[in-house]
């Protein structure tokens, strides 16, 4: 069996911020608090695409929760590493949120703008609550107005690849979150 580590596009990257394994051990804490807080109730999980499909499959296995999981996908960044300022759904839900209790799943939060853009639209849709959770989160998100009840790392402000992140589409499967080097770029 194949698998991409750090160590096979490693000429791409300039640093590992964190192994597969201490993402694994991340999103095992999280799972038992999110487990905890939503006793009782049925989440709606709602992933992000496309960065976020490692970190929606991983959560829901570590979840011991009735989860059901459903999809957006959302248009900020094309293929470079700035975000444009536009964002545009490309893939609506396709359930109805009203009175369900969602948790969005987002690979990552850089400048708020997408995430922002998210629940304002998602709260028009009247769910029973709405809570947001990302993998990773970079400084620039706390100055905006974002409220995050759960996030596995806060890291540096660079252009991370890795768990789900891409760079022109490549990358994506790296198991371990890496900062990618800015001669890929630039
Ligand atoms: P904003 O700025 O709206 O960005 O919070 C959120 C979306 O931008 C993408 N993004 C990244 N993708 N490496 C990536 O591969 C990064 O370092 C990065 N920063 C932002 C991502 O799609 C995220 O959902």
């Amino acid at each position: 069996m194949t698998r991409v580590d750090a160590a096979d596009v490693i000429s791409d990257l300039s640093e590992v911020l964190y192994t597969s394994d201490q993402i694994a051990a991340r999103v095992a804490e999280l799972a038992v608090r999110i487990d905890a807080d939503y006793a009782g109730r049925d989440i709606l999980l709602v992933g992000v695409l496309n960065g976020a499909i490692m970190v929606v499959s991983d959560l829901q296995r570590a979840m011991k929760s009735h989860v059901e999981m459903d999809w957006m996908a959302i248009s900020s960044y094309g293929s470079g590493t700035q975000s444009s300022g536009v964002v545009r759904i490309l893939k609506d839900l396709g359930v109805d949120i009203e009175g369900r209790h969602v948790l969005v799943v987002e690979d990552i939060i850089d400048t708020g703008l997408t995430l922002s853009y998210l629940i304002s639209n998602l709260t028009s849709r009247k769910p029973a609550s709405l809570e947001i959770m990302t993998m990773f989160r970079k400084p620039g998100a706390l100055r905006m107005e974002v409220p995050v009840k759960y996030v596995g790392f806060d890291i540096p402000n660079k252009f991370v690849v890795g768990y789900g992140l891409d760079y022109a589409s490549r990358y994506r499967n790296l198991r371990d979150l890496a900062v990618l080097a800015p001669h890929v770029y630039s």
